[in-house]
């Protein structure tokens, strides 16, 4: 994982409210943050209470997020931010009536913004310093080095159950660098 990068003259160092509101407004169109959102190494939760090392999914108030009200008002392929394994800011896929099968860590390979989710370019882009990834976390322009690293997610009595995601990265094959 890439080293975090609060305190980083490259980086500002922004507070815990804004990445709340990050948090709670995931998906960000057009240009509207012009800031960045370092991952705030402070921001982890209380232990999540799932076996296997894995993690029920919570929302901004640290509430398990429940699949029926989280995809209410959501469209399909909408990607929105959860706190998810380890308390890292994962963004959990909207499908049809359900969310998909996988997570993404939010958290970029370069140094360690979370990167938002840009509907209107159909991409995540960084605004630390301008690497973009698609739809699924996959890394397409740098200076990140790889792609975000991804998580199981099951739909458990309407909860999102996250689990480690050890086997080879679906995206392009190779092994899970996270792993
Ligand atoms: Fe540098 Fe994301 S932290 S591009």
């Amino acid at each position: 994982m890439a080293q975090l990068s609060a305190g980083s003259s490259d980086v500002p160092d922004l507070g815990r409210r804004q990445f709340m509101n990050l948090l709670t407004f995931g998906t960000i169109t057009g240009t509207v943050l012009g800031g960045a959102f370092p991952f705030i190494s402070y921001f982890v939760p209380p232990a999540s209470g799932a076996a296997g090392g894995g993690a029920t999914a919570k929302d901004a108030s640290g509430n398990d997020v429940l699949v029926s009200q989280f995809i209410a008002g959501k469209q399909k392929g909408d990607r929105a931010l959860t706190q998810g394994l380890k308390g890292d800011p994962t963004y959990i896929v909207v499908g049809d009536g359900t969310v998909l099968d996988y997570g993404i860590n939010a958290i970029c390979t370069h140094l360690g913004c979370v990167v938002p989710w840009n509907g209107a370019e159909n991409k995540f882009m960084c605004p630390c310093h301008g690497s973009q990834y698609d739809t699924t976390g996959k890394m397409v322009r740098g200076p990140a080095p790889k792609s975000l690293p991804l998580a199981h997610a099951a739909v458990v009595e309407d909860k999102v159950s996250l689990t480690p995601w050890t086997e080879d990265d679906f995206r392009d094959g190779s092994p899970a660098w996270w792993a």
